[in-house]
């Protein structure tokens, strides 16, 4: 049976297609006996609203999207959690798209979210090679904020951590723990988060230790995995006796491949996470780690997005920078030897 339409409500109910819109649009504007007989049609038919058309006639969607870089990664799902607490407090609805770490995939996405002329896009970028698709975005009048990354530009609004600072305090506990030879495990490096980590953990080490770094392909356990056993076939005298890795995955990858092929955590080798996800304290010997405000970055980025959606020429932009904060566990707790 074709799906009732306005116009079938409007003739089963014997009223006109305007009391039909009001009482569907400006209830308090009809009679509640008109009301009633409206709202029993609509339920004897089985009328349901094309929101989407009507949101295309206001030029204004109540659909908020965030792109984020691997939907698996329980960093996003939080950061997810936080953006749709205020967008359903908005009365809007937030769709979750996932690039995988993809460029292809992540140009793809934002392809299809122009042409659904979506009311924002909450984005953390696989790379700098996303520029031209949020500058098409901007352009249709589609807001932008960057999520778990800077923006040096003053045109877009963004929500972070100090990556750099992050890195500088993992290094820095390893040092103090006594590690003078530490690997960083994370890539690619073209995500900016992953380069940050890095440069933080390096200039606290300069010249007090070696720092051994091993780029993986993505920011996942599988990748965390076989830059492990690649540490794990070094001779012993030379390999670190320490790892900080860009993310909490790869930390997990590490534990679970170091622990598969007999090595102690901590006491052969200690690890750092990134993150701070459940799992990290959660896991069978509780990971350190740099801990992100993950349901707070998505709720900033979001409020940010509404208020420019909303705000049109009073919004301002805002870079917002949170602080990292690092978590001792078991992983990296004791001194080294
Ligand atoms: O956004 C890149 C990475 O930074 C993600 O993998 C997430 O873990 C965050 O730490």
């Amino acid at each position: 049976m074709a799906t009732a339409g306005i116009k079938e409500v409007a003739r089963h109910a014997g009223v006109s297609l305007g009391t039909v819109s009001n009482v569907l649009n400006r209830p308090s504007t009809v009679t509640p006996t008109t009301r009633q007989r409206v709202l029993d049609a609509i339920a004897e038919l089985g009328y349901v609203r094309n929101d989407s058309a009507r949101q295309l006639r206001a030029g204004r969607s109540r659909t908020v999207a965030i792109v984020v870089l691997d939907v698996a990664n329980p960093f996003f799902t939080d950061v997810v959690r936080g953006a749709e607490q205020v967008v359903e407090e908005a009365a809007a609805m937030l769709v979750v798209c996932s690039s995988g770490e993809d460029r292809a995939r992540e140009h793809r996405h934002l392809e299809l979210l122009e042409e659904q002329r979506v009311r924002g896009v909450l984005i953390t970028p696989v790379g700098h090679g996303v520029q031209p698709d949020l500058e098409r975005l901007h352009a249709r009048g589609i807001p932008v904020v960057l999520v778990d990354r800077g923006c040096g530009q003053a045109n877009r609004c963004s929500v972070a951590v100090d990556d750099v600072l992050g890195g500088r305090l993992a290094m820095e506990h390893l040092l103090e723990r006594g590690h003078r030879r530490v690997a960083y495990i994370g890539g690619p490096f073209a995500i900016p988060q992953v380069a940050d980590r890095h440069a933080g953990a390096a200039a606290a080490l300069a010249d007090r230790g070696e720092l051994r770094v091993t780029q993986t392909k993505g920011l996942t356990v599988a990748a965390g995995r076989r830059a492990a056993a690649d540490l794990v076939a070094l001779p012993t005298a030379a390999r670190p006796t320490a790892v900080f890795c860009a993310n909490d995955l790869l930390a997990l990858g590490v534990l679970q491949e170091l622990t598969e092929r007999g090595l102690r955590v901590p006491d052969d080798i200690a690890i750092v996470g990134y993150d701070d996800i459940e799992f990290a304290g959660a896991a069978a010997v509780p990971l350190s780690s740099v801990r992100q405000p993950r349901e707070q970055l998505g709720r900033t980025a979001a409020q940010l997005l509404l208020e420019e959606a909303d705000g049109g020429a009073t919004h301002r932009h805002r870079q917002v920078v949170f602080q990292p904060e690092l978590v001792v566990r078991r992983s990296s707790e004791r001194p080294w030897r």
